[in-house]
């Protein structure tokens, strides 16, 4: 008998695992679609100027790493509001927003699923048809049972919107719904402004908590615009949720750079959640990453690293819209007759294929091309030197 021989094994993640064995593939011209990282055109992970001044500045400073607060670095916090929110949204000035600095948007779910179990424990989760591979068990994890609506409309391509109004509004009240602010992960169709409006009585009738995951800010329309949901919302006097990442728009993936904000009745309240959000933390790690601070603060705070930072995330934005063209031009040469318009009106990281598992098999082993087997591709894992090369891929293993 011994103490652990019974464990399951664990399976692996869809993606994480994926991309892991991406790496130990020896083929020199394998292509990685796998994951939701921004790859520049040379195939690398940039190193963001902003990023890289911003380090050299906390480098010549003092470089005591105390502990932060549970909470967070203050003006990270603060930079967050206002980056979310815009620096004169009226939530903000009325003190009813709490924010906390978090391990990645993955902390912010975490923290924001734990909150809710605790509570709202009969409050249920809803989350979209498809969504991320992990937000399920996010939240199952938390001990939240996790349900969807209809989301992504898989013949015309949209958003099943008229279903997924239907379905939300017969919800029980204070169920949490969770919604990709924007660029949806994994198929890359968001909601329009007018989708977004047409929710707000929905949301408001039946009293349900909405939880925004804004992990792709500015790789859809720009900084601003991706966030109009998180200000929509608060506008019209809603209660939600809202954790968001750094990792793809600075490109610190392993600074675990992320926050939670929490819009409320009033300042009274926002108060209240701000201090049991504290509690969750200290039971779970404690409190968030001086680093990430550091940066995120530095690089949302300084005017020059800021003007920086948003040509860089412009310019991440700009290519990626380039490799969804190039994909689009080569594949309907290689196929007329189909339609790949869903390459340029998807927005983000993310497309979302229709390939079939064999399909996404094939193209892993007798291409080196890697995706996810729901057939969803990250396009800023392509660049002008395997764009081609993978649309021929894709090609050869569709009908
Ligand atoms: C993805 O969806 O690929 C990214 O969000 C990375 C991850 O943690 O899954």
């Amino acid at each position: 008998m011994t103490l652990f021989g019974h464990l399951d094994p664990y399976a692996g993640d869809p993606i994480l695992s994926l991309n892991e064995a991406f790496q130990t593939d020896a083929r020199a011209h394998k292509v990685n679609l796998s994951i939701g990282i921004y790859f520049d055109d040379a195939g690398r992970i940039p190193v963001l100027e902003c990023v890289h001044l911003a380090e050299a500045r906390m480098l010549a400073e003092d470089g005591a790493k105390p502990y932060l607060p549970m909470e967070g670095a203050l003006s990270m916090r603060a930079a967050v509001q206002a980056l979310l929110f815009g620096a004169d949204h009226p939530a903000l000035g009325s003190g009813r927003i709490a924010t906390l600095q978090t391990v990645g948007s993955s902390g912010g779910l975490k923290v924001g699923a734990d909150f809710i179990r605790r509570w709202l424990p009969a409050s249920e989760v809803w989350i979209s048809d498809p969504s991320w591979d992990n937000h399920r068990a996010m939240f199952e994890g938390a001990g939240i049972a996790v349900h969807s609506y209809p989301y992504y409309d898989a013949a015309g391509g949209g958003v099943r919107f008229d279903a997924m109004c239907t379905a939300l509004a017969a919800l029980p009240p204070r169920s949490v719904v969770l919604l990709h602010a924007c660029c949806h992960n994994p198929t890359g169709v968001d909601l329009t402004h007018e989708q977004w409006r047409a929710l707000v009585p929905v949301l408001r009738e039946r009293q349900l908590l909405p939880f925004l995951d804004l992990a792709y800010q500015g790789y859809g329309d720009g900084i601003a615009e991706d966030a109009f949901a998180p200000r929509l919302l608060a506008s019209e006097g809603l209660s939600f949720f809202v954790a968001n990442s750094f990792s793809k728009s600075m490109s610190v993936y392993g600074e675990r750079a992320g926050a939670l904000s929490v819009v409320c009745a009033d300042r009274d309240e926002a108060a209240l959640v701000l201090g049991q959000l504290k509690a969750i933390v200290r039971r779970i790690y404690s409190s968030p990453a001086i680093h990430a601070a550091g940066i995120v603060s530095r690089v949302l705070g300084e005017h020059d690293l800021r003007t920086l930072w948003e040509a860089d995330v412009a310019a991440m934005r700009m290519r990626i819209l380039a490799m969804r063209r190039s994909l689009h031009a080569v594949l309907s040469a290689k196929k007329p007759g189909r339609d790949f318009g869903y390459f340029l009106t998807q927005r983000g990281m993310f497309s979302y294929t229709g390939l079939t598992a064999p399909q996404v098999d094939r193209l892993r082993e007798e291409y080196a091309v890697y995706l996810v087997r729901s057939g969803r591709i990250c396009v800023a894992g392509l660049n002008r030197g395997n764009v081609e090369r993978t649309a021929e891929a894709i090609a050869a293993v569709i009908d």
